[in-house]
């Protein structure tokens, strides 16, 4: 093993890695266990990872180890990419290991260089930015694409944001997002999956695989990480970075398991949420860290803070000063400090005070250490940032196809009475009206890291380039998103008069969801609403498309507009994949991921509920229910129609009792009973009828996005175990109770055909 170079000796990278350990090899072992349960043979072994972290961490200064842990801002401001003042010192000085928001193939090759050759150890650095629904392409918002129920399409998606994030010399993405969110007040619900656990599960395991692929050395793959650990979704009342007070089991049941899964599917990095639950704010929880996620799940990775999350412990009210703070979330397990710079200026005090035991700062070292290794990045340090590829890899035809491809997967047909979609050709005139029928902005949504307005394509745009010849495309603004002005208005009813078809286009500006973005009303902003209600008179020619990162409430439109298209923001290709559907050359299939109110007084609301002791009869007093709104839905979880029909028959289960140790197979045929070919998204739920503890109503426990022609149908074949039947007992262990079950399938979660079947003791 080498020792410390001679000062003002300068390393070469090739010095990181001596003997066996710089070769070449294929794959990174955790990572291919990520995709693959077959570990790769031929990936460097744990002891040569181990080596290379051991050797450097022996030749670090105790500033040098707290400089790999601090994370600084790589641009000045959210207007101002440039570098801030001091960076290139604190490279040099070894005092940084990690930049925040900052990409670029020419500026990250720079900054490496300084880091290689100019810094004492010549570590590399990590490049870490928010890829959160694209890079470049940007695909539709995470709520969107979770509306897809389609795991491959929301892979591919995330696939194709590594390699074009990678390919601008970046390694490290914050993503991605899988906080389960009862809320739609809550801005970040546009930032995740939904309101399920199953579904949320599902997507956050796709989404590292696409992010990290098979093999992390290769020049297309980044470090994923889930976020934000944990329950930052269970914020009271919805405002951002609220206080979490919740049980023990729906911590286990509702927010941790996309966590969990995100884990098995090799996630190298996770990061700790702002909220604090029961009094212990995440950044100093070291029974949820530490305790659960290192020991009990054996998680290996980085865990980062969030944004200034460690600094926020003062203010939280747990730390007096910024070294209780530092020490507070070192020990907790928070190994990377994101730009609260408290580890680097604060820590080394602590430790030589006694105050902090170096092994701690160690510990934290080696996994950062260890995902250069992993990265292939103390092999290589410019494998990233290459220019050429910067270019060929971006916005390509085939990103384009794909984009459009899970955005018209994800577009949810809410109503449609009267079969007004799809559109027919023989219409003469298209009236398209509202402020998001050519917004290039809006379509990007909430967080669309290097994505450009120019890249997009409107919906009008889209319709304009996809009308049949013949057909006339006229188009009155009518309103702005969020101002009061309604004299567009006149012109917008013009328009609508002259037309055979009137399409409306509102719905929340990008700029109210996501982070911060809190609402306390779910109404449509300004006077879209009233834009609607002014064209009633052609109300049934009208179709309302919805855009936005949540559940709005929309209790009026959907009485009186008999076809309402929701289609979030579907990102650059909204135009063609709108128009895909509103024309019927896609069938449309999304699903709802999260429960739509009738208004924001029924929050929260959400499929997977308990029963109560008295349950809601719209009939009968005393039940738990509103004295003046309904108590179900405007449109429940799981909900989304198709141009044609699907039925289901013939559920049958494989025994009507099993053992608590058994499985369970779950046999049905779906068949596409209209006239044209479609996907269909199975559902099958669970309900636990009598337990030791209150159950949910149901639970999602497999879904899958099938196609089928007309006429076709498909057998379908679900084994359900242990696992779908168990809940967390006592001390929150999974536990099968005997009892009678429900098996319940369909294409929501509300009309469902059901079978029973009991768990006796064995
Ligand atoms: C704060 C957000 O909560 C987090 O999700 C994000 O990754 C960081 N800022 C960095 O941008």
């Amino acid at each position: 093993m080498k020792r410390d170079p001679e000062p003002g000796v300068r390393l070469t990278r090739r010095s990181f890695l001596q003997g066996a350990a710089a070769a070449s090899w294929s794959a990174v072992r955790l990572a291919a266990a990520a995709a693959d349960p077959q570990p790769a043979l031929d990936g460097p072994t744990d002891t040569e990872e181990d080596a290379a972290v051991a050797d450097l961490l022996s030749r670090m200064s105790l500033e040098e180890k707290l400089g790999q842990l601090n994370q600084a801002l790589g641009r000045v401001s959210d207007t101002d990419a440039s570098l801030p003042k001091g960076s290139e010192e604190l490279i040099r000085a070894g005092r940084v290991g990690s930049f925040l928001s900052l990409h670029g193939a020419e500026e990250t090759r720079r900054l490496q260089r300084i880091a290689v050759e100019e810094s004492r150890l010549g570590v590399p650095l990590l490049f870490a930015s928010d890829v959160i629904h694209g890079f470049r392409t940007i695909f539709p918002v995470p709520l969107a694409e979770a509306a897809s129920f389609d795991v491959a399409a929301v892979e591919t998606s995330a696939r194709i944001a590594a390699t074009e994030a990678a390919a601008h010399g970046l390694h490290w993405t914050f993503a991605p997002m899988v906080d389960i969110a009862r809320d739609p007040r809550w801005g970040r619900i546009v930032e995740g999956s939904g309101e399920d656990p199953c579904l949320g599960a599902a997507l956050a395991a796709a989404r590292v695989r696409g992010f990290q692929g098979q093999d992390l050395r290769a020049d297309d793959t980044v470090l994923a990480t889930a976020k934000h650990f944990v329950a930052y979704g269970a914020a009271e009342g919805g405002r951002d970075y609220n206080t979490a007070d919740l049980s023990l089991r729906t911590l286990h049941e509702i927010y941790l398991p996309p966590f969990r899964a995100a884990v098995e599917a090799g996630v190298q990095s996770i990061m700790a949420s702002f909220n604090e639950i029961g009094g212990v704010p995440m950044h100093a929880n070291r029974d949820l860290i530490r305790g659960l996620l290192r020991e009990q799940w054996a998680f290996n990775g980085i865990v980062v803070s969030d944004y200034t999350g460690i600094r926020e412990l003062m203010v939280h009210g747990v730390a007096a000063n910024p070294e209780a703070a530092g020490i507070r979330a070192l020990e907790a397990g928070v190994d990377v400090d994101m730009v609260s710079g408290i580890y680097a200026a604060d820590l080394p005090a602590a430790v030589l005070g006694k105050r902090l035991a170096e092994a701690e700062v160690d510990q934290a070292v080696r996994r950062v250490l260890r995902s250069k290794f992993r990265l292939g990045l103390l092999q290589d340090p410019y494998r990233y940032c290459d220019p050429t590829r910067e270019r060929t890899r971006s916005l390509t035809p085939q990103h384009r196809a794909a984009a459009r491809e899970v955005a018209r997967k994800s577009l949810v047909l809410l109503k449609n009475e009267g079969r007004l979609l799809p559109l027919s050709p023989q219409l003469r005139r298209i009236a398209v009206i509202g402020p998001m029928a050519d917004d290039h902005q809006a379509m990007l949504g909430s967080w669309a890291a290097a994505g450009r307005p120019e890249d997009v394509i409107t919906p009008l745009e889209g319709l304009r380039a996809a009308a049949p010849a013949g057909m006339q495309v006229l188009y009155a603004k009518g309103a702005s998103a969020e101002g009061m002005d309604t004299t567009g208005f006149a012109e917008a009813e013009h328009v609508a008069r002259r037309a055979d078809a009137v399409l409306i286009f509102v719905g929340e500006p990008p700029t109210m969801t996501g982070e911060a973005r809190s609402r306390s009303s779910l109404d449509l902003p300004g006077v879209q609403e009233a834009l609607v209600r002014r064209l009633q008179p052609h109300a049934k020619r009208m179709v309302v498309v919805l855009f936005g990162g949540r559940p709005l409430s929309i209790k009026w439109i959907a009485e009186t507009v008999p076809s309402i298209l929701l289609a979030w923001f579907p990102g650059v290709e909204a135009g063609p994949a709108v128009a895909d559907v509103l024309f019927g050359a896609h069938n449309p299939a999304g699903r709802l991921p999260v429960t739509f109110p009738r208004s924001v007084g029924q929050i929260p609301i959400y499929y997977n509920h308990k029963n109560t002791g008295r349950p809601a009869k719209p009939d009968v007093d005393n039940t738990s229910k509103y004295l003046d709104s309904p108590s179900t839905p405007l449109f429940a979880f799981g909900h989304g129609l198709s141009y044609t029909t699907f039925s289901y028959q013939n559920l049958q289960l494989g025994t009507s009792r099993i053992g608590p140790h058994d499985a369970l197979d779950v046999s049905f045929e779906v068949m596409n009973t209209g006239g044209r070919a479609g996907d269909e998204v199975v559902q099958l739920y669970l309900r636990d009828a009598v337990a030791s503890i209150t159950r949910p109503v149901k639970q999602l426990r497999r879904f899958e996005r099938i196609h089928l022609k007309p006429g076709e149908s498909r057998q379908m074949q679900f084994k359900l175990g242990p696992d779908d039947l168990a809940f967390p007992g006592s001390e929150l262990r999974p536990v099968v109770e005997p009892g009678t079950f429900t098996v319940m399938v369909g294409g929501n979660s509300t009309d469902l055909l059901e079978e029973r079947f009991e768990v006796e003791e064995r």
